[in-house]
């Protein structure tokens, strides 16, 4: 197994699209509490320019690797299909629109006040099948009806197309993010759980070629798993292997002593069809964690909602399992590349005190002259959001300030431990 030096934490991100204007805006730059110091203590820029600070994590541009291109497009053109463009739009829609299934007891809940409801209009005579009929109707027209997918051979194809590059590159991104943080980390082994296309696979062969010997995919569709295997082999199915050491799964590795180094489930979560199955997986992918879980989904609030349970379930889990002996922590939360909204978890095993010691800029950084606006999650999970000016903050962070990105680090020393200005804050003149 590989070590890292942070043995282990928690990372979260969501993006939303939500901007501030006008009006609105100028209420908020009045409730600022302020940055305080710049993070000097560790010569953080060294011989850096501003632009290329440590915070800086966003990636410009993701490219899907050549090979990958090829293959996926060599495989849709040995299959047409009829539309294609038009079932790639519209399930790229219906997963971005998806909600999370509604629990039972909601369901039940729900039916007790439509009964009531239905109940209080209608007269008290009529039947009990009618007023059943009546309830049922009510219930099906209000309740979001979630679907399971099943991913058999053609929607395998139409989902590659719709979802390989965009997956690719939020899941690269995570990757970044750790990498770039701790440089020294160079995982041997990885399991992905609702592997479909296969993509994390390559997005961590991108990442960690040089170190990783072994790639667990995992994927209950045995569709998918050849899809992802052709994939790997160019698009064909005796192929040599684009990336040695990639091993196919319909379960995941039933002895709790088998760990990986990174752990990751992508857009899969939001396929399980109830929070029971969802919390049976993550307990399960936790104990299998070494040393980074990493979990994506959309950037919706669905997708953030259904991350944000996923940490407090890994946080609270931690004294309950004989084999957590290392607990976890929230590291950072991110951002998206270019085209791409998503979703982000990453949980990991170890003490947060080094990783955790810059906020992370949680919305678009609003440059306005002589001043900056930053939202921040800091590092003991409070929200801030500072304007940043070079007369009060220093020359050095209001230019780190000014070239950074939603999902950045901004490298102030925990700008909560100061109090806050007497005043409302206004931008320097
Ligand atoms: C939306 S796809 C995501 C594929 C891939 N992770 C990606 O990022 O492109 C979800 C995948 O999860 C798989 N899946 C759904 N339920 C599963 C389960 N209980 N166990 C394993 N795989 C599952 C599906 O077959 C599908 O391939």
């Amino acid at each position: 197994m590989a070590t890292a030096r942070t043995p282990g934490f928690l990372l979260l991100f969501c993006r939303s699209c939500r901007s501030l204007r006008g009006p609105q805006f100028r209420a908020y730059a009045a409730l600022v509490p302020g940055v305080s110091q710049v993070d000097n203590g560790s010569d953080f820029l060294g011989k850096k320019p501003h632009r290329k600070h440590p915070g800086i994590l966003h990636l410009p541009h993701v490219q899907l690797p050549q090979a990958l291109a090829d293959a996926a497009q060599l495989l849709l053109f040995e299959r047409p299909m009829r539309s294609i463009e038009k079932q790639v739009q519209a399930l790229t829609n219906y997963l971005w629109s998806r909600h999370l299934p509604v629990e039972p007891e909601e369901l039940q809940r729900r039916a007790a006040y439509l009964e009531k409801k239905v109940l209080e209009k209608q007269d008290s005579t009529q039947t009990e099948e009618k007023l059943h009929e009546a309830v049922l109707h009510a219930l099906r027209k209000t309740t979001y009806h979630w679907q399971e997918l099943s991913y058999n051979e053609e929607l395998g194809l139409i989902y590659m197309a719709a979802r390989l590059d965009g997956g690719f590159a939020a899941v690269f991104r995570a990757f970044h993010e750790i990498q770039a943080r701790i440089p020294e980390f160079r995982p041997q082994t990885l399991m992905d759980f609702g592997s479909g296309t296969g993509s994390v696979a390559w997005a961590a062969h991108s990442t960690w070629g040089q170190s990783l010997r072994e790639y667990v995919c995992v994927d209950s569709s045995a569709a998918m798993l050849g899809l992802a295997e052709k994939l790997l082999k160019g698009g064909s199915e005796s192929g040599k292997p684009c990336i040695p050491g990639v091993f196919f799964r319909q379960f995941l590795p039933v002895s709790p002593k088998v760990q990986f180094d990174v752990v990751v489930s992508a857009y899969a979560l939001s396929e399980l069809p109830s929070r029971a199955d969802r919390i049976e997986v993550l307990q399960n992918l936790w104990r299998k964690t070494s040393h980074f879980l990493v979990l994506v989904e959309n950037g919706t609030k669905a997708g953030h909602r259904l991350l944000m349970d996923a940490r407090n379930l890994v946080l609270g889990e931690k004294e309950k399992s004989p084999l957590d002996l290392q607990p976890s922590f929230v590291f950072a939360p991110n951002k998206k590349p270019k085209e791409e909204i998503f979703s982000m978890v990453i949980l990991a095993r170890g003490s947060p005190k080094e990783a955790n010691r810059w906020p992370r800029i949680t919305q678009p950084v609003l440059k306005r002259p002589r001043h900056v606006h930053c939202h921040l999650c800091c590092p003991d999970g409070h929200m801030q959001h500072a304007v940043v000016t070079a007369r009060r903050h220093g020359r050095d962070l209001y230019r780190c300030a000014r070239v950074s990105c939603w999902g950045d680090l901004l490298p102030v020393i925990a700008p909560t431990e100061f109090p806050p200005p007497s005043t409302a804050e206004e931008p320097a003149p």
